[in-house]
């Protein structure tokens, strides 16, 4: 029964065409992006920033999942209805990240290894009780000389299968989240490599603590040169390598991969989501979906600012963002969309 309910849940969060929403900040990033445009670093700013994105109108037609945090899931509009209900009544199923964010990996210098396994199990039971139905966790890999390195991506990849498999005990759908950071210089052709020796770790793992695939959901990097690589290539270049390195890396019982965005700006990661589903949906085992935080919160927090009168047009700018991602799923995403 379970295994049926997270089959039925994963297969909902890539179905029609949507995507997951992640709004699952902590508060020291949440408070970092809100220091850089000179937003007051108060939880009131930043429940009223997470009020903002839930109430936005129509967000449930292309969103099928917001992803929460620890203070996010236990608040409420102001009104005091709260935000597990706002969502849940939109249509959208509530989700939240469960890691404790990335430390510094002994006896590996400039990597990291995620946290959040003790008292998980505990952790999983009292998110599902509050109406959670899937969580995240979030593994980064660095690439640079002599990185990533064996032992950062097998402790990384182990500590994702064995969250992975304590969500699908509680019932949760587990994102699991290995992202191969876009900063360096490495080519296009490095990252595809690392992406692709990263997720055979992570599925080998993931078969190793029994993870049922047909009940979770993949949520990697796309496949990019990094950030000040001098050879920066085009959108299909983009989208063939990326599907290139999914296909030879990500079994097909997997019923969905949602991209992080990792940095990249709303309108590329569409622009490269539509082409990878433009040049090879057809042909895919998985749903091509996405499952972006900054690709779609950017422009609305900047036009929010903190100030209660640019609601309206912040919740435009953040509908914008999701209507043009659904698009890309469907191929459908052009330029002109951005003109609208
Ligand atoms: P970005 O889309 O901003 O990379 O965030 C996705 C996410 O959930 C990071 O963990």
């Amino acid at each position: 029964m379970k295994a049926q309910e997270l089959i039925d849940t994963a297969g909902t969060l890539v179905a029609g065409d949507k995507g997951l929403l992640a709004m699952d900040e902590s508060n020291p990033t949440c408070n970092e992006r809100f220091a850089r445009l000179g937003i007051p670093q108060t939880e009131e700013a930043r429940r009223a920033y997470r009020e903002l994105i839930v109430t936005t109108p129509g967000l449930g037609e292309c969103i099928s999942g917001m992803i929460l945090y620890d203070e996010t899931i236990r608040q409420q509009k102001k009104d005091g209805t709260p935000f597990v209900k706002v969502i849940t009544d939109a249509g959208i199923i509530p989700g939240i990240k469960v890691d404790t964010g990335e430390e510094e990996m002994a006896g590996h210098p400039g990597e990291k290894i995620t946290g959040g396994l003790d008292g998980l199990r505990y952790r999983l039971a009292e998110y599902s009780h509050m109406g959670a139905r899937f969580a995240k966790w979030r593994a980064v890999i660095a690439i640079g000389d002599g990185m990533p390195s064996r032992g950062c991506i097998e402790a990384n990849a182990q500590a994702l299968a064995r969250y992975a498999s304590l969500c699908q005990e509680t019932g949760l759908v587990p994102v699991v989240e290995p992202e191969v950071l876009m900063d360096g210089e490495h080519t296009l052709e490095r990252c595809g490599e690392v992406t692709e020796e990263v997720l055979r770790t992570v599925f080998n793992q993931l078969h190793t603590q029994r993870v049922t695939l047909e009940g979770m959901i993949l949520k990697p990097n796309m496949v990019l040169p990094g950030l000040t690589c001098p050879q920066q290539e085009g959108v299909d270049k983009v989208a063939d390598a990326t599907v290139k390195c999914l296909l030879r890396a990500v079994p097909a019982a997997v019923p969905g991969i949602a991209f992080l965005s990792g940095g990249q700006s709303g309108e590329l990661a569409s622009a490269r989501l539509n082409a990878m589903n433009v040049r090879f949906k057809s042909r895919l085992p998985w749903a091509l979906a996405f499952s972006f935080a900054r690709a779609i919160q950017q422009p609305a927090l900047e036009i929010w600012h903190g100030e209660e009168e640019n609601l309206l047009p912040a919740q435009q700018a953040l509908y914008h963002r999701a209507r043009c991602n659904l698009a890309a799923r469907r191929g459908a995403y052009n330029a002109a969309m951005e003109r609208m």
